[in-house]
């Protein structure tokens, strides 16, 4: 499954051909960090094969939203889901996710995580509102090497 169709938007599986538009969201969005060069990337999509998605807006050719998605053998992670602000509720960020969610579980996943900034309300809503678990008993730590 490469491509699926809607009546203004099409879902296609992420390219490294996509980088720089999907960088370019991203950037305004979830912001990137120092592990979302195109290399990075890359690398990222060929280990993580078929889950990650971006949003085609048909009219405009306009990539107009983006996640990426991808599993270690114990736990699928959702990274950087995000929509343009002119495209939003659509179900564009759903849809997205679910594309996601589903090539992770039929990797014999059985459970997923996304990491938020507790600054970004927005997202938090988001998470909460399509039925996510605040994992409040978890703090996440990490170090740049
Ligand atoms: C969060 C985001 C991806 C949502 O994308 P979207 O395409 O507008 O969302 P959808 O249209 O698919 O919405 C799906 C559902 O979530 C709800 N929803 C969407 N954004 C919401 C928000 N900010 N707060 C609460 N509910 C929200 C919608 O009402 C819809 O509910 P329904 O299915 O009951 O009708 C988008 O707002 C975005 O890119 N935000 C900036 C980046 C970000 O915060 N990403 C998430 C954290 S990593």
């Amino acid at each position: 499954m490469n491509e699926l169709n809607s009546k203004n938007y099409l879902f296609k599986e992420m390219e490294v051909s996509h980088y720089e538009k999907a960088a370019e969201l991203w950037s305004v969005t979830v912001g990137l960090g120092p592990n979302d060069t195109r290399n990075s990337i890359e690398s990222f999509l060929q280990k993580n094969t078929g889950m990650s998605f971006v949003c085609i807006h048909k009219e405009t050719s306009r990539l107009v939203g983006a996640v990426l998605a991808g599993n270690d053998g114990r736990y699928g992670y959702i990274y950087h889901l995000a929509v343009s602000e002119d495209h939003r509720s659509n179900k564009i960020g759903k849809k997205l996710l679910t594309l996601s969610t589903n090539a992770i579980n039929r990797a014999g996943i059985k459970r997923c995580i996304a990491a938020v900034k507790t600054s970004n309300a927005e997202g938090l809503d988001f998470w909460k509102k399509i039925g996510w678990n605040n994992l409040y008993e978890l703090n996440l730590y990490s170090v740049v090497m």
